[in-house]
């Protein structure tokens, strides 16, 4: 039997997208490590841009409440690919990479099938996964946000070993919450991790379970029912991960 994060703590990750320069990060990382918890209830990541990656490092000083992960790798290890960042490059100074995030998706272009191969690139690199997956709105209208997450949870895990599925975290966020103070209700998030573990289970024959995440607009005002949807285990933070006194109230509400 593999480890089985589903039984671990929650994780509050915060995505800072294309935001703080390595000075401001700073700021952000001391801000935020006086406003936590002594013992936080939640894991708590952070995932900086590229460029302050090293700067959240130093800042954070070892703090073991604190982990951190980039937002995005290239899938090959390394070569010509002019502006890339390869998952070997990332590993001395991360522990997660996001891949698949809806920016990437639909503004990057990226399919299925090269967020699998960041996935396998990541895992290969000895780090560990968040796959976002999530509909769009006219997905959601047309009545398959269903079939949405479960191809793209599917694509992301499908012949992976059992240990490599159970290093994953699963982020549901729904195109069309994120970054617009619209969230889906708890029920959306629980039947879109009911999704994701069904497929999980299945893929795993039943022998792992991974976090599924929610993200999309959360705050700390919506932060604790959201996070108490049935099969949800944490939260992938954007707006309110890039102010410290929010992010500590999400990661509060978890507890
Ligand atoms: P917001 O929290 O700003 O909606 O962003 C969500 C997100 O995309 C996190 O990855």
């Amino acid at each position: 039997m593999t480890p089985d994060p589903w039984r671990k703590a929650p994780l509050i990750a915060g995505n800072w997208k294309m935001h703080k320069t390595p000075a401001e990060a700073r700021g952000l990382v001391r801000s935020l490590l006086g406003q936590l918890a002594a013992e936080p209830a939640a894991e708590v990541l952070l995932l900086p841009p590229f460029t302050a990656l090293e700067a959240v490092v130093e800042e954070l000083g070892g703090d073991t409440r604190v982990r951190v992960g980039a937002q995005n790798c290239h899938h090959e290890a390394a070569g010509a690919f002019t502006g890339e960042i390869s998952a070997p490059m990332l590993a001395p100074l991360c522990d997660y990479v996001l891949v698949g995030h809806s920016e990437r998706r639909h503004l990057m272009g990226e399919s299925d099938n090269v967020v699998r191969r960041k996935l396998d690139a990541v895992l290969v690199a000895g780090l560990l996964p968040v796959l976002a997956v999530g509909e769009t709105a006219a997905e959601r209208s047309a009545g398959v946000t269903e079939a949405v997450v479960e191809r793209q949870a599917r694509a992301g895990l499908e012949g992976l070993a059992i240990g490599e599925i159970g290093r994953c975290t699963v982020a549901y966020e729904p195109v069309w919450a994120i970054g617009t103070g619209a969230t889906a209700t708890p029920d959306d998030a629980a039947a879109a991790a009911a999704v994701i573990h069904r497929v999980v289970a299945e893929l795993s024959s039943g022998e792992v379970e991974v976090r599924v995440l929610y993200g999309g607009s959360v705050t700390p005002a919506n932060a604790a029912s959201l996070l108490s949807a049935p099969g949800v285990r944490g939260a992938l933070v954007g707006g309110a991960s890039l102010r410290a006194d929010e992010f500590a109230g999400i990661v509060a509400a978890a507890g």
